[in-house]
């Protein structure tokens, strides 16, 4: 499907993102892609663990971020501003691989209105040490420079770098920063994002460290990268029993 006349327009107005805009317009023309979906649901369905045994697999034990007043503060801002939360990463298991692994430094890359951010720099806050390097760019169709990691409260904020670029240019600006104990891949959902993106969190990623990815049932470009560095993934659903996530750790 195209896009619409006034989304052309949002994107021919960010340089930023004009790359976006080229190769998403290269991968209309190239036609349809396969949708994997069917068999890559049907394999994490197979692989598909609770999720307390997930974490226990990953190293950390499962805590619920959802429950401390600071994130059910933020849940209330978004509702009071009118802001849908669609699509949020599991943020419990973020809070809880980041409280649980005591992290030095953790990028992410795709942010929306800021809910892993919070989980993960609520668990850094506890901690007391750590930094969060977090990609993103411009929210699609907003006006709004602030809407991305609106959630994130300003007492939050000094251990955090929000890179607003696509994952192409924040990718390589976050190696910088790294390398990180904890990586959470959450932005671009395509086969091709995905298959940019993996390579680059993984080799950012320190040996013991932990990778984390949302939505690995959309394509099988998740369980094809854990086979290619021979790891074997740990798989579970969210916890309204929808998406898949995965996770490995670093050898
Ligand atoms: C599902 S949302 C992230 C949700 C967030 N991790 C959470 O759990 O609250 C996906 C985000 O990825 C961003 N995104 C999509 N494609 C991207 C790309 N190529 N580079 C950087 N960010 C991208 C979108 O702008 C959107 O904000």
């Amino acid at each position: 499907m195209g896009l619409s006349p006034s989304m052309v327009i949002w994107y021919l107005r960010r340089p930023v993102v004009w790359g976006e805009l080229i190769r998403g317009g290269a991968r209309r023309m190239r036609g349809p892609v396969p949708d994997e979906r069917p068999a890559a649901s049907a394999r994490c369905a197979e692989l598909a663990v609770p999720r307390e045994q997930a974490a226990e697999a990953l190293g950390f034990e499962l805590v619920d971020v959802t429950e401390l007043e600071e994130y059910q503060r933020a849940r209330k801002l978004l509702a009071e501003r009118g802001v849908h939360v669609a699509g949020a990463g599991d943020t419990a298991m973020l809070y809880s691989a980041c409280l649980g692994t005591r992290p030095g430094s953790v990028l992410e890359t795709g942010v929306a209105h800021g809910l892993s951010s919070l989980a993960i720099l609520l668990a850094l806050s506890s901690n007391g040490s750590g930094c969060l390097t977090s990609i993103d760019m411009p929210y699609r169709g907003s006006s709004d420079d602030a809407y991305v990691g609106q959630a994130v409260p300003q007492d939050l904020r000094s251990g955090w770098t929000l890179l607003r670029v696509p994952d192409r240019r924040g990718l390589s600006r976050a190696t910088k920063s790294g390398p990180f104990d904890v990586v959470h891949y959450d932005s671009d959902k395509t086969r091709a994002g995905r298959e940019f993106a993996y390579p680059r969190l993984w080799s950012m990623l320190r040996s013991g460290g932990v990778f984390l990815s949302d939505d690995v049932g959309d394509d099988l470009a998740f369980v094809e990268f854990a086979a290619s560095v021979g790891v074997t993934p740990t798989i579970w659903r969210k916890a309204d029993g929808g998406d898949f996530v995965g996770g490995f750790s670093k050898p």
